[in-house]
């Protein structure tokens, strides 16, 4: 029997791999369903795909890269995407098709020349030596081999010397991406080979956006207060907010239009609104109406030290404002927001947010201490303004 051309390989991998993600598919999360196969899918990091797309229509590549930023803000799926770009026979202008075979292949995984480490659990010397022995091979047919290490900075330092010269010389056509979430933990001498690329975390705005756009394309009916809610709950991360989505389009019936108490219940985060109200009742020492917002929270199903964390959060955006002597345009993702930031804004002093962060973290301590958790949101809420614990 003639061993088989490498031509054929990749086709029987990919047929293979084609076949077991239909039948997957159904069952996928939607951040991976979701995810980009394109830079102009990877929403709000541009500098990123456009010096990425610039390098691939040039298809001269650097030897290494590190893709440094925080969790969920699209490493691995900008590597992907990458890789497709210097291999997708239709690409134009250094954007990948997102749709032909090799795009298909790298999408899901199986292409032979894209290949994934996850470094977490493969961080010993052996698994650095096996893979600088793969790297061994040269790629075929004009194509790049691109070698994704994900969680680099899990690597143990005797891996990467088994990896170093790799690295540094890889044979012709050998990419090497490192994504990591913390950078200062890769050794100097790894990290002066690679070019650096950075991920940020997305506004709340855009992240929104991308939420209403998933929602739209998956049949999901989201109103734009729910959207909100679920941006803010996100965190700067496109997975966790994608992960969001599903858990409150789980819990709507067919065709229900997703409002921000129904995701507020799903998600046990409060609504910006509850924030909002609770923090004029506390600096305004209205207690009846601090105690009522509470009482209703609390029979809505929200974790009060998740009222806390919100409430902090909105204080945070105060002291911001009081301190900018305007509501900048990072905070903002609606015009009811923006308002109300506006508000609370010129109705107090910086003294104000401070003040209840301080009480919040003291709240926060005590409920970690094993002290009943509404109890310390409500003396957080009741405490006379000025008066510490
Ligand atoms: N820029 C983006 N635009 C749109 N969706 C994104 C973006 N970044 C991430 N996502 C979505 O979030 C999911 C997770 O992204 P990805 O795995 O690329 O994050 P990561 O930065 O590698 O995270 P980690 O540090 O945890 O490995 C993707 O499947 C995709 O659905
Ligand atoms: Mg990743
Ligand atoms: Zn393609």
């Amino acid at each position: 029997m003639s061993t088989p051309t490498p031509a054929a390989v990749r086709k029987e991998v990919a047929a293979h791999g084609e076949q077991v993600d239909a039948e997957r598919e159904a069952e996928q999360s939607l951040a991976r369903r979701c995810r980009p196969r394109t830079f102009t899918q990877c929403a709000g990091q541009d500098l990123a795909a456009t010096m990425l797309r610039r390098v691939a229509a040039n298809r001269a590549p650097h030897h290494a890269y590190m893709f440094v930023g925080p969790r969920g803000t699209g490493k691995t799926t900008m590597a992907r995407v990458f890789a497709a770009a210097l291999n997708c026979p239709e690409s134009d202008a250094g954007e990948p098709c997102g749709a032909c075979s090799t795009c298909e292949a790298i999408a899901h995984g199986s292409d032979i020349d894209v290949v994934e480490i996850d470094a977490a659990s493969h961080n010993k010397v052996e698994d650095a030596r096996d893979l600088a022995s793969k790297v061994g091979l040269a790629a075929v047919g004009g194509r790049f081999r691109v070698f994704i290490l994900d969680e680099a900075h899990m690597l143990t330092t005797q891996a990467w010397n088994a990896l170093l010269k790799t690295l540094e010389e890889p044979p012709a056509g050998s990419v090497f991406i490192l994504a990591t979430t913390e950078a200062g933990k890769v050794i100097a001498t790894v990290e002066d080979r690679c070019h650096r690329v950075n991920f940020t975390r997305p506004a709340t705005g855009t992240l929104s956006i991308k939420l209403q756009e998933i929602a739209l394309t998956e049949g999901i009916h989201l109103a734009e207060d729910a959207r909100l809610l679920i941006a803010r709950y996100a965190q700067g991360s496109y997975r966790r907010g994608l992960g969001a989505l599903e858990q409150v389009a789980a819990l709507a019936e067919p065709g229900q239009v997703i409002d921000a108490t129904l995701a507020s219940r799903a998600l046990g985060a409060a609504d910006a609104r509850l924030s909002a109200a609770l923090f004029a009742a506390i600096v305004g020492a209205h207690h009846t109406d601090a105690l009522a917002l509470i009482a209703q929270a609390v029979a809505d199903g929200l974790e009060p030290s998740a009222i806390l964390r919100d409430l902090e959060r909105h204080c945070r955006e105060v002291l911001i404002c009081t301190t900018v002597g305007a509501v900048p345009d990072s905070l903002v993702y609606s015009a009811e927001q923006r308002d109300l930031l506006a508000a609370h804004a010129q109705a107090v002093t910086a003294q104000h947010p401070i003040g209840v962060i301080d009480r919040i973290a003291a709240a926060l301590r005590a409920i970690s201490d094993g002290a009943d958790a509404r109890t310390q949101l409500e003396v957080c809420a009741l405490n006379p303004f000025g008066a510490t614990r």
